[in-house]
C-alpha cells in the first residue's frame, strides 16, 4: 500500500485521504490553517458532507489517516503528493493559482526522486506542463488527475466514479498512479496532462451550459403555456440528450461552475479562439438570476419599507454548507438592494453572511415564515418538502411562494391557499 500526502483539508483534499485511506493507503492530510487541522484531530469536520465523520473516524481509529500542520510535513515521507488546493477566480476570469504555487514551494525541497506530484485541483491547461519544468531538479513527476466529485455525495463519488482520467507524460507515471486506484471499479482513462486539464474544465462547462439551456427553456415554457417538467422528461428519455442536469432552478453557481467555465473562456481566449458559447451561458446565468429575483419581486410589488421576503436555501444547492457563488445569495442580494426585509432559513447555515449584511438568519423555517409576504425557495432540500405547509401559509401575512428549484406541486400549494409561481410551469 502506497504513503500518500494529501496538501489541502478541504472538501477535496479531505474526502480524498479518507477515502484513498479506507482502500488500505497509508494517508497524511496537510493544511496550512493551525485551527482547521486541531479540529480534524479532535474528529471534528470543519464543513458539512454527509458520512465524511464516520469514514474520518474509521480510518483514523485504524492508524490509516493522520492530520498535520505544513504541507512539507505531510510529503517528506510520502511517494505520492496529492495537490487538493483552491484555485479561484482573478477579476479577469483567470485562475488564481498562488494558493496552488504556495502548496508546491512549500513541498518542493522535501520531495523524494521518482515520487509523484498529484494534481487534483481544478488548473488551466498547461499548468502540469508548467509544473513538470520547475519541479525538474528534484525528480518528482506531475501527473494531472482532476476530480469530479460533487459536494453532498462526494464519498459515493469517489469510490463509485463515472471514470478516472489520469493524464501523464508517460505511461508508467499514468499507471502508478491508476495502481492507486485498483480497487475501485470505474473506467480508467490515461491521457496526456493537457487533455486532462480539458476534459474538467469542459465537463463543467458542458453542465453549465446544460443547466442554461434548461433554464432557457423553462423561460420560454413560462411565456407559452407549456410545462418544463413535461418537456424536460420528454427529451430526457433520449439518450443522446439523457435525463440528468434537466432541473430548471434559479440559475447556476457553486465553488466550480462560475470559475470553471470563467477560465476556460480565459484558456481559450490566449490561443486565440473566442468562445463565444461558454461566454454567452455564463452571460445568460447572470440574466436568469436576475429574472429569478425579478420574479419574487413581481409577486411582491408594494415594497414600502415594509415588504417582509422568507428564504428557505441559502447555500448553492442542498446536502452541502458551500456558500461560494450560491445563487441563493446572489438574488437575496439583488432583493436585499431593493429594500426588502429579509428572513432566511437554511439546515445547514448559521451566524450572518458578508454579501447579506440586513438578511436575519433563522435557526428554525416556521419562525422565519412568520408574517411573511413572500416565501422564496432557493435551494431543494429534501427537508423543505416535509414541512407543515398549511401551517407555513396560515402563519404568512401573504401567502405568496416563489418555488425557484419546482420542489412543490403547484395546485396541491394553491389548494393551501399559496399563489404559486414554480420556474418554466
Ligand atoms: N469542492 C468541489 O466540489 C470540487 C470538486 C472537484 C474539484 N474541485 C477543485 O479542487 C480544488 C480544491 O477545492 P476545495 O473545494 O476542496 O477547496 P477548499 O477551499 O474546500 O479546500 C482547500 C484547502 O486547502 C488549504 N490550503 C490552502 N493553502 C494551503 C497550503 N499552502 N498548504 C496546505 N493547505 C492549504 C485550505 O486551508 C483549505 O482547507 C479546487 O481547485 C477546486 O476547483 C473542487
Amino acid at each position: 500500500m502506497a504513503k500518500i500526502a494529501i496538501i489541502g483539508a478541504g472538501y477535496v483534499g479531505l474526502t480524498t485521504g479518507a477515502c484513498l485511506a479506507s482502500l488500505g493507503h497509508d494517508v497524511i492530510i496537510a493544511d496550512n490553517k493551525d485551527d482547521r487541522v486541531k479540529s480534524l484531530r479532535a474528529g471534528k469536520i470543519p464543513f458539512y458532507e454527509p458520512g465524511l465523520d464516520e469514514l474520518v473516524s474509521n480510518v483514523v481509529k485504524s492508524k490509516k489517516l493522520s492530520f498535520v500542520l505544513g504541507a512539507s510535513n505531510a510529503s517528506e515521507t510520502a511517494e505520492f503528493h496529492f495537490l487538493c488546493l483552491p484555485t479561484p477566480s482573478n477579476k479577469d476570469g483567470s485562475s488564481d493559482l498562488s494558493y496552488f504555487e504556495e502548496g508546491i514551494n512549500e513541498i518542493t525541497p522535501v520531495l523524494q526522486p521518482n515520487s509523484i506530484v498529484i494534481n487534483k485541483s481544478t488548473v488551466p491547461l498547461g499548468t502540469a506542463k508548467r509544473l513538470q519544468e520547475t519541479l525538474t531538479k528534484t525528480e518528482a513527476h506531475v501527473v494531472s488527475n482532476p476530480e469530479f466529485l460533487s459536494e453532498g455525495n462526494a464519498i459515493n463519488d469517489f469510490l463509485k466514479p463515472s471514470r478516472i482520467v489520469i493524464g501523464a507524460s508517460s505511461k508508467h507515471h499514468s499507471e502508478r498512479v491508476a495502481n492507486l486506484y485498483s480497487d475501485i471499479d470505474a473506467p480508467v482513462l490515461l491521457c496526456s496532462w493537457e487533455s486532462a486539464e480539458l476534459i474538467k474544465h469542459t465537463a463543467n462547462a458542458f453542465l453549465a451550459m446544460k443547466l442554461t439551456f434548461v433554464n432557457e427553456i423553462a423561460t420560454l415554457c413560462e411565456m407559452t403555456g407549456a410545462d418544463i417538467e413535461d418537456v424536460t422528461s420528454g427529451i430526457g428519455y433520449d439518450p443522446r440528450i439523457g435525463a440528468d442536469y434537466m432541473r430548471a432552478g434559479p440559475g447556476w453557481g457553486g465553488s466550480c461552475f462560475p470559475k470553471d467555465s470563467a477560465s476556460l473562456t480565459h484558456v481559450a481566449r490566449s490561443a486565440g479562439f473566442n468562445f463565444t458559447l461558454l461566454e454567452h451561458t455564463i452571460e445568460l446565468n447572470q440574466k436568469h438570476l436576475d429574472r429569478t429575483a425579478h420574479k419574487v419581486m413581481q409577486m411582491t410589488p408594494s415594497n414600502d419599507g415594509d415588504t417582509k421576503i422568507a428564504a428557505w436555501g441559502l447555500t448553492f444547492k442542498a446536502g452541502t454548507d458551500d456558500l461560494r457563488y450560491s445563487p441563493a445569495i446572489e438574488i437575496l442580494h439583488r432583493l436585499e438592494k431593493e429594500g426588502y426585509k429579509i428572513n432566511a432559513f437554511d439546515p445547514t447555515v448559521k451566524g450572518t453572511i458578508p454579501k447579506l449584511p440586513l438578511t436575519q438568519i433563522t435557526e428554525d423555517p416556521y419562525d422565519c415564515v412568520k408574517e411573511a409576504d413572500a416565501l422564496v425557495v432557493l435551494t431543494e432540500w429534501i427537508d423543505f418538502v416535509e414541512l407543515d405547509m398549511k401551517t407555513v401559509a396560515e402563519s404568512m401575512r401573504n401567502p405568496n411562494l416563489i418555488d425557484t428549484r419546482n420542489i412543490f406541486n403547484k395546485s396541491e400549494m394553491e389548494k393551501l391557499g399559496f399563489a404559486y409561481v414554480g420556474m418554466g410551469i
